[in-house]
């Protein structure tokens, strides 16, 4: 079905030693073109014949366009059918339109945002006068748990060029998977997922072709990391790793923690996961028909492309500056946040010595890319996020242009610099004792800021006397 949403940002592919060979791009970020334009809702109707139609005559006697519907047996009653139903809140007469629905549908929830607030009646309004007229953003780390559904496409909704479009049971299994994301809440473990051979095999043939390049390739970080994954979270050609796995791995080495997606998130919603050290994970892996091809982001991508880094403390506190800057930013801002994003989390190259390695999740996934970045063939520029910022690139071919780190601590000094000239009425923190962001908005926070500055340099001072520094 066409939900008339542009096409993603999509996954790079995995294979191909032909530069800008039909490739397709990664990251589970999907830039809306116009996100104060759209609101989502799920309900529930009973399986009879017209229910459907019923709803759909309220929006169209209230001229409410409608950008996509999806359905599916609800988990409450066996007797109900749900449905995911985005429409167009600049057209026509939709609060009424709402309104009527909510009288004849059952567990009815409003999944949209609107700047400044959440506008789903049973939620807590929580924007504070310094961030009134700001996008809405989550304080807490389980507020994430408030979008994780509001996604811009289910799981088992392919294109027509998916390898797997016309396999029925690969259109299953992507549902069964994605259903695991739309119920999980924070807190929860990660449910296991029993991959099949067939899937088994798919990941065999990335991870034999992969592990080939990494040691000549990937940073010093990412080889670093590798062999812990081996050693602790069963990363090995005849294994997937399981996400609750790797999840509790990082938690040990970043705070990072991973969580189960259903579908593409905007890029405001994945770019604030960051900054909860919350990295939102694809579970069901590419269709088997061709293994080194993935037009999205799948299980191979996260697990062999980004997890490896977000097990490095400067890598981690990098990604988590870009999700803090995100957080209440205007829409342009987002935009050039998320290119931000994609030039270094995705297609980031560092240096190390005299060399040039990939630190991006999209080359470190992608056995072609992997060696094109690395050549003369591709133009390379320092990272700079007020340039990288307003970079153009392509998302069908592999990067005529790399941005160049010259170590994550650098990156992120940069990134700190850069978020300064966000326009934000306010400063943001994160806690992680509480697990939640601290709007700096008043002189009391900014004496307790002061306060723990001074414990810290007190233990700095502390621990350099002792080891003879001064
Ligand atoms: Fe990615």
């Amino acid at each position: 079905m066409d939900n008339g949403i542009s096409p993603a940002k999509k996954a790079k592919v995995t294979n191909g030693s032909n530069p800008g060979a039909s490739e397709k791009k990664t990251g589970y970020l999907k830039t809306q073109t116009d996100p104060e334009n759209s609101v989502s809702l799920l309900f529930a109707l009973p399986e009879k014949v017209g229910a459907l139609a019923e709803v759909l005559k309220i929006f169209e006697s209230h001229q409410v366009n409608l950008h996509h519907i999806e359905s599916r047996p609800s988990k409450q009653s066996s007797s109900d059918f749900e449905f995911f139903v985005s429409c167009d809140n600049k057209t026509g007469g939709l609060k009424e339109s709402l309104e009527a629905v909510k009288g004849i549908a059952k567990n009815f929830r409003l999944m949209s945002r609107q700047t400044g607030e959440y506008p789903s009646d049973d939620t807590e309004k929580t924007n504070t006068d310094s961030t009134k007229g700001v996008p809405w953003f989550p304080k807490k780390i389980n507020e994430l748990d408030r979008f994780a559904n509001q996604i811009l496409s289910y799981g088992s909704e392919l294109d027509s060029d998916h390898p797997g479009f016309t396999d029925p049971v690969y259109r299953a299994r992507r549902k069964e998977l994605a259903d695991i994301a739309f119920f999980y809440k924070h807190g929860q473990e990660i449910p296991r997922v029993k991959y099949t051979e067939e899937e088994i095999g798919t990941w065999r043939t990335i991870f034999n072709e992969l592990t080939k390049l990494y040691k000549t390739h990937a940073c010093t970080q990412f080889n670093h990391v590798f062999p812990l994954l081996q050693d602790n979270c069963g990363y090995n050609a005849d294994n997937i790793p399981q996400l609750e796995d790797v999840s509790r791995f990082l938690q040990d080495c970043t705070g990072f923690r991973l969580r189960p997606v259903a579908g593409l998130l905007s890029s405001r919603d994945f770019l604030s996961g960051l900054a909860f050290r919350v990295f939102h994970s694809t579970q069901y892996i590419r269709h088997s028909s061709k293994p080194m091809y993935t037009p999205e982001p799948d299980v191979c991508h996260e697990l062999l492309g980004h997890v490896p880094l977000f097990a490095d403390p400067a890598f981690a506190q990098f990604s988590q500056e870009i999700g803090l800057a995100s957080l209440g930013a205007p829409d342009e801002y987002i935009k050039k946040l998320a290119t931000c994003y994609w030039f270094t989390v995705e297609f980031g190259l560092c240096k190390q010595g005299k060399d040039l390695k990939a630190y991006g999740a999209g080359l470190l996934s992608s056995f072609g890319e992997l060696q094109y970045c690395l050549t003369d063939a591709a133009e390379k520029k320092t990272f700079d996020p007020a340039v990288t910022c307003d970079q153009e690139y392509p998302i069908t071919s592999y990067q005529p242009l790399y941005f160049v780190a010259d170590s994550f601590e650098t990156a992120k000094e940069k990134m700190r610099e850069y978020a300064k000239t966000i326009p934000r009425p306010f400063s943001v923190r994160y806690n992680p004792y509480t697990q939640s962001v601290e709007v700096i908005e008043n002189k009391n926070q900014i004496i307790n800021l002061t306060h723990a500055i001074k414990g810290d340099l007190t233990l700095l001072e502390d621990a350099l006397s002792k080891i003879g520094g001064i």
